[in-house]
């Protein structure tokens, strides 16, 4: 028998609703000793609470997240609200006596990001903060590389996240964008998580940091036909130093809202005398990895990547990641199509394409055999 842990979410914005789709699908892990199940929700928006209302297993959908945590069926909370509320309602979910998974920057600031600390040490609840990044294939073998110890004397690391989405000045305001609601971290309360985590758990902890902050656009339209003062930073590069091995090492930090042409683009590199290793998001199936051997000439490895996670699924390693998503995406095809809502989309294979290639396979064989060319008919 499976331990179940029942979940709720409090936020069911963009993260609470991409939440509702990995419980959903949960059933995809292999073997894996726990049954999730996500029984409640709290949000302020009518229409989220409707979205939730499609989950079968939500039992409870309220605006008052007090009520979520008094109920019974709640194990473990999920929050996933704008940073200026991370610090009230993680000590309400401890002071409920349910475990966390927080959203990052875990608090707005370094203060609160204290308090809340201070009271999962008190309150002994299980807490994580999220970061999903590290979970990639690319990224686990950075990280295997690095704890190998083949990369000699360490030289430089470089961890980054890029945006583009901001490169549109005509993009509204949203509460990302302002100090009282993303917190005067800016940019680096956004993005920053993703790009410490692996270097953190690799032991690479900043001794000092020189940084570079910029504002790039002050104000963006308000959504009401004015415009609202947009007060955080939107580019963040930390110059900084750790020490491996008793030896200082440069470790930059990249953090940008405006990277021009980046799409959600992840990226670790860690560079030594006799190796390195490199992994982006935006070549999402390939290692870069150097190893300077004995012979003359620089060379690059680029070993391709599969779907292979930390914790396995029914997608095997042969598969790329994206898979799941594209397979998710070929029976909304086929739904749609049934239902005569496929519009101008792509649709699934026909019967009338699948008998032309079966025709085509049955000339491959035919010339094949007769070594000659085979008109299809
Ligand atoms: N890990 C990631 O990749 C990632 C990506 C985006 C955002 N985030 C983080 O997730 C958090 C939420 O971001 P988002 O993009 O989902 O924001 P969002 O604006 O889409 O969602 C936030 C939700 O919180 C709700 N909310 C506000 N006050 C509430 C309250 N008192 N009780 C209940 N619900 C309340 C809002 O109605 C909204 O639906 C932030 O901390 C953000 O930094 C993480």
């Amino acid at each position: 028998m499976k331990e179940k842990m029942r979940l709720g979410i409090i936020g069911g914005g963009l993260m609470g609703r991409e939440a509702a789709s990995a419980f959903g699908r949960w059933f995809v892990l292999e073997n894996f000793p726990v049954q999730a199940e996500l029984v409640a929700v709290c949000d302020l928006q009518d229409k989220l609470l409707e979205w939730f209302r499609g989950v079968p297993t939500v039992k409870l959908l309220t605006k008052n997240h007090q009520e979520l945590l008094r109920s019974l069926e709640v194990d473990v909370v999920y929050v996933a609200v704008p940073h200026n509320l991370h610090e009230k309602i993680y000590l309400d979910v401890l002071r409920a006596g349910k475990d966390l998974l927080a959203v990052k920057p875990f608090g707005i600031d370094l203060k609160a990001a204290c308090v809340i600390a201070d009271a999962v040490k008190a309150s002994g609840r299980f807490v994580r903060c999220s970061s999903e990044f590290p979970f990639l294939p690319g990224a686990q073998r950075v990280m295997q590389a690095v704890r190998a110890g083949k990369l000699g004397r360490l030289m430089e690391i470089r961890s980054g996240f890029w945006h583009s989405s901001d490169m549109d000045p005509a993009k509204p305001v949203n509460w990302k964008r302002q100090n009282v609601t993303n917190g005067e971290i800016g940019v680096m309360g956004d993005l920053g998580m993703h790009v410490a985590h692996v270097p953190f758990r690799l032991g690479w902890k900043p001794l000092r940091v020189y940084a570079q902050l910029q504002k790039i656009y002050t104000q963006r339209p308000d959504g009401k036909g004015g415009f609202a003062p947009c007060d955080t930073w939107d580019n963040a590069m930390l110059h900084t130093e750790v020490s491996v091995n008793g030896e200082e090492v440069p470790m930059r930090l990249e953090m940008k809202r405006l990277a021009p042409g980046e799409m959600n683009t992840w990226f670790l590199e860690a560079l030594g005398t006799e190796g390195g290793v490199r992994f982006s998001t935006k070549d999402p199936k390939t290692l870069w990895v150097f190893e300077r051997g004995n012979g003359k000439e620089q060379i690059w490895q680029r070993i391709e990547l599969g779907h292979q996670m930390p914790f396995p699924t029914i997608t095997g390693g042969i598969f790329e990641v994206g898979f799941p998503d594209c397979f998710l995406q070929m029976w909304a095809a086929y739904a749609a199509e049934r239902a005569g809502a496929l519009g101008e989309r792509f649709g699934c294979a026909t019967p009338e394409e699948a008998v032309l290639s079966h025709k085509l396979f049955a000339a491959a064989l035919e010339s094949h055999a007769s070594k000659r060319v085979v008109t299809l008919k």
